[in-house]
């Protein structure tokens, strides 16, 4: 036995030894394809030296101040590796900053646009800029930084590093983040230009957001406030009554503004936005990106979206909720997600939580409409209240779940869940017992068929029936004649 015990060790040794040996050769697989990869990458860009040669001369750099009523003049050093200088802005290079609007980086080979640049400074200290471009092997670009001093408006240009945005669906385009690190003593900029090569004129510029006010050391916002990102409205978007059930009962529970992009809306839908931003509970961006959405990039970019929303709103809200227009986070008992947060924080440790995500419960709409409702033609109308049969079954974390999360420990959103944080931080998953996700739609994979599958009532959201009708029908009174809404019929 003694032996037989001995060749079972023997045996379970060798068997360690090849898996130890097999995962060692995958790692090197691995390591070499990354390096390979990255080597591939840099010799790529050594083998396009055209910017530094072909167009230097072309492009006059102002280098220091005017000696003697002399200015100097050189060919542009930023275009080289690491180099940090200046060139005078003139009246033909200085176009308008802007914020929150897609421009385009003039001289690229592929698409490039740029969206909105946010002072991020975590971690080495950079202008964060929101874009989108190329997925594999994007343009070389720089980064031009305005300093509008009070008699003296001077750049200074940094190397940009194009970081593409993971989730990006393996399309042509997507979304990404081009980084300018403030090296040294360099102070944050008024604001941003991407350029490309030489012998072209910026054609944009985007106002740094600072994201806090007065730039205090630690900024902190204000607790207990939410906002929520919608990613971009599209197809003339045009469901009146949707709109403001999302908006109402999002603010019943407890979320203080909505970020909206705007990609093509409805006028009536127009109109109803426009009351809501006047109201200050609603910001509404335009989203006019010239890329074909799901063919040259996932839904309208909504990456770029996601994330511009998320450093829009950090540090002036202390939560960010990335949700749909046909999704409601749906606490089981508390009546907002602030009394929810507060419940959580006495179950389990969350200082440190980045972000809180919600498995994901479809409520089909093939489902009948609950039997309980009355006739109230706006009772009977609201998705929250008319579908309330649910799969019984969830989907796992990270499939379809959506998240809350504390903007300030985030630095790439994705879709279902957080990317990347900030070190020290990452999602607790809110067990299915205290939240969920409720997700209106029809099946997902098409047809009917998902209605066979095994469901169970959830009246969970009947805890703001009265409140949600009552507020809704005020609403659609107020707005029926300035956006000509039609009547609501049972
Ligand atoms: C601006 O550009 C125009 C031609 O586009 C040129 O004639 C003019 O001299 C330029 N002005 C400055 C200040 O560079
Ligand atoms: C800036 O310009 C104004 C007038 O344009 C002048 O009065 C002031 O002295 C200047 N300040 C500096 C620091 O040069
Ligand atoms: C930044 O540092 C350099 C030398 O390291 C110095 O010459 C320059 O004046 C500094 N600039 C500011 C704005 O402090
Ligand atoms: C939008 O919906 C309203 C009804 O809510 C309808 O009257 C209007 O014609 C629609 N507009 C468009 C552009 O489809
Ligand atoms: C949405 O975009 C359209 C067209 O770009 C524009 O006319 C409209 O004013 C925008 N609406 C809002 C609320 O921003
Ligand atoms: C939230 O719900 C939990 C569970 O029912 C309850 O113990 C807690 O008191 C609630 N918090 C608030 C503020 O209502």
């Amino acid at each position: 036995r003694v032996l037989r015990e001995r060749a079972n060790m023997s045996f379970c040794i060798v068997v360690i030894f090849f898996a130890v040996f097999f995962v060692i050769v995958l790692t090197e697989i691995f390591l070499i394809d990354q390096s390979s990869r990255s080597r591939g990458r840099r010799a790529h860009s050594r083998s396009r030296p055209s910017y530094e040669d072909a167009h230097g001369e072309d492009y006059l750099v102002y280098q220091g101040v005017p000696e003697e009523g002399r200015a100097i003049f050189a060919r542009p050093q930023y275009l080289r590796q690491n180099s940090i200088s200046a060139f005078k802005p003139n009246a033909n290079t200085s176009i308008p900053a802007k914020d929150g609007v897609w421009q385009t980086v003039a001289g690229t080979r592929y698409k490039f646009y740029v969206f909105s640049a946010y002072y991020d400074w975590r971690g080495s200290r950079m202008i964060r800029v929101m874009g989108a471009t190329k997925t594999r092997g994007p343009d070389r670009v720089w980064c031009l930084l305005w300093y509008n001093l009070p008699n003296n408006t001077h750049t200074v240009t940094v190397n940009a590093k194009v970081k593409v945005i993971r989730e990006n669906w393996n399309l042509k385009y997507s979304a990404c983040f081009i980084l300018c690190t403030l090296q040294g003593n360099l102070t944050v900029p008024h604001s941003v230009s991407i350029v490309s090569r030489s012998n072209v004129t910026p054609l944009n510029r985007m106002i740094v957001n600072h994201a806090y006010a007065g730039m205090k050391p630690t900024p902190t916002p204000p607790p207990n406030t939410i906002a929520v990102c919608v990613k971009p409205l599209h197809f003339t978007y045009n469901q009146s009554l949707q709109m403001l059930e999302f908006i109402e009962l999002n603010s019943l529970l407890g979320m203080d503004h909505i970020t909206f992009y705007n990609d093509s809306i409805s006028s009536t839908t127009n109109c109803i936005l426009n009351h809501y931003i006047r109201e200050g509970r609603v910001a509404v961006l335009p989203w006019k990106l010239d890329m074909a959405s799901q063919r040259e990039i996932r839904t309208e970019g909504l990456f770029a979206a996601l994330n511009d929303c998320l450093y829009r709103n950090m540090y002036k809200f202390s939560h960010v909720a990335l949700i749909d227009m046909d999704e409601i986070v749906m606490p089981k008992y508390n009546d907002t997600i602030q009394q929810f947060m507060q419940w959580m924080s006495t179950r389990l440790n969350t200082k440190s939580t980045g972000s809180y995500s919600f498995q994901n419960a479809f409520f089909y709409l093939q489902w009948p409409d609950d039997v309980t409702l009355s006739d109230e033609p706006f009772e009977s109308s609201l998705t929250t209240l008319r579908k309330t049969r649910r799969r019984a079954k969830l989907h796992p974390h990270k499939q379809r779940s959506k998240y809350i999360c504390r903007p300030e420990f985030v630095i790439e959103a994705g879709n279902h869940f957080v990317w990347e944080f900030v070190p020290g931080h990452g999602t607790l998953n809110v067990p299915s017992d205290a939240a969920i996700l409720n997700h209106y739609r029809v099946c997902e994979f098409g047809g009917d068929d998902c209605v066979k599958s095994a469901s169970v009532i959830d009246r969970t959201a009947y805890r703001y029936k009265k409140r949600l009708v009552e507020r809704v029908r005020a609403k659609w009174a107020e707005l029926k004649t300035e956006c000509f809404l039609p009547e609501v019929e049972d």
